[in-house]
């Protein structure tokens, strides 16, 4: 991997923020036979001064996260598929989808939104450069495209079905290195009065809980409204408005427009000023956060090991991605926590990336309750909260590092 010095869209030198050291593929979930053949990368986080973006130093090669064997599923989570479905229907409600229109998604997974275009007979189309997920989504009738979204790729689907009325993108666009070729490529495929929204963890979100565990390879950028703007302003794009979504800890839903087609809603105006006293432009408010990072580190590995040395029982709740981060970062191995009890079967058996802890089916959870759980799904709290009462009742804790390290 070349290393990488300077912004992505400025193209300015970065100001390095955190190094977390050498981390492996997020969700790089592996065999026990290929431990010798796990691949690392230096993972540091990087803020420019003149675009504002907060970014990774380097990224894997987009090859090496999203292709046939691509481990994260949208629909494992209910709360996730309610939430398409409710903003499915947001969208259709505001006549920002129609009978008459043509949808896009970017990075359709495994159809857990794009299912209700189809079934309600909207033309729409799939960008999902992972083929596994991506038969899936065919399978449930929609037409998708298994490739990664370009500019080339755009002028194609102009060429194909013409101009589209909503490109609409949830957890990935934060994952394109290339974001200025995604949003130029936008800019053509987008009709005068087309809508581009797209929503990822926000920024703001990621301060001010210190969850740094949204920081992995697949996370290149964080954004906020301030980065946004400055980068969809390179190709006549604006941001009109913008929303704060709960999910994945904290996200923010970004809607663009051709520039002076919508005036700024009083949302996006506020989110503008909330991030200028939060001085999200100033460099001091990323050390800042690089401390707490540091401190939450310190929190947590002597609470696990004060934990063990009273001869407590540790476990994982659910091997998420950002896991990744925390277990690398803290160097914390199967010694602390034993197995990460997990739902998608794709992953029971296999070992987390790096540390290599076991990744059991959860039904076992349920067999010998833990003393501690350590909640890696931190984010879908309330489901699991609510469907774990037993586990709490018969005298389990949970713990967290969000926003503080702590027990539940
Ligand atoms: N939108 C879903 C899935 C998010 S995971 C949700 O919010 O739950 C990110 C998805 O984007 C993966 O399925 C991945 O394969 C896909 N992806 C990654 N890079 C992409 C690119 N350049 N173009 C289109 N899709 C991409
Ligand atoms: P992610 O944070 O990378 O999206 O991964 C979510 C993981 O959490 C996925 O492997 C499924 C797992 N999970 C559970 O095991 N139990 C649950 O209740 C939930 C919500 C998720």
């Amino acid at each position: 991997m070349t290393n990488n010095l300077n912004c992505r869209i400025s193209d300015q030198e970065l100001i390095e923020i955190i190094n977390f050291g050498n981390q492996p593929l997020g969700n790089g979930f592996l065999q026990e036979g290929n431990f010798n053949k796990e691949y690392f990368f230096e993972m540091k986080l990087g803020f420019c001064a003149e675009s504002k973006m907060v970014q990774l130093f380097n990224q894997p090669k987009s090859e090496k996260m999203f292709n046939e064997n691509y481990l994260f599923f949208s629909e494992t989570s209910k709360y996730m598929q309610v939430y398409f479905e409710d903003l499915f229907k947001n969208f259709l409600s505001n006549d920002y989808i129609n009978k008459n229109k043509f949808i896009i998604e970017i990075g359709c997974n495994d159809g857990i939104f794009l299912k209700h275009a189809a079934k309600n007979n909207i033309k729409c189309l799939g960008i999902e450069p992972s083929k596994n997920v991506a038969e899936i989504s065919k399978n449930k009738g929609i037409e998708v495209i298994n490739n990664f979204f370009t500019s080339k790729l755009c002028n194609e689907i102009i060429n194909d079905h013409g101009k589209v009325d909503l490109i609409y993108a949830a957890n990935v666009m934060c994952h394109i290195e290339d974001i200025k070729d995604v949003i130029y490529g936008a800019s053509l495929l987008l009709s005068d009065k087309g809508l581009l929204v797209f929503e990822d963890p926000y920024l703001l979100d990621i301060i001010e809980k210190t969850s740094y565990d949204q920081i992995y390879d697949e996370h290149v950028y964080l954004f906020s409204l301030t980065s946004v703007e400055k980068l969809v302003n390179l190709f006549g794009l604006e941001i009109f408005h913008a929303e704060r979504t709960n999910t994945h800890g904290g996200s923010m839903r970004y809607y663009i427009s051709k520039k002076n087609n919508y005036n700024k809603s009083e949302n996006a105006l506020n989110y503008f000023n909330k991030e200028k006293k939060i001085d999200l432009s100033d460099v001091n408010t990323y050390f800042k956060f690089k401390k707490n990072v540091e401190n939450s580190k310190n929190d947590l590995i002597n609470l696990l090991n004060q934990l063990k040395k009273n001869g407590k029982k540790i476990s994982g709740y659910a091997a998420t991605s950002k896991s990744t981060t925390i277990l690398n970062y803290c160097k914390i191995d199967s010694e602390l926590i034993e197995c990460i009890y997990d739902t998608t079967p794709q992953k029971i058996g296999l070992f987390s990336p790096g540390m290599h802890i076991p990744v059991c089916d959860f039904k076992a959870f349920y067999e010998a309750y833990p003393d501690y759980a350590f909640l890696f799904a931190w984010n879908h709290f309330k489901e699991i909260s609510n469907k774990e009462k037993k586990f709490v009742e018969s005298g389990g804790k949970w713990i967290t590092h969000v926003p503080n390290v702590s027990l539940i």
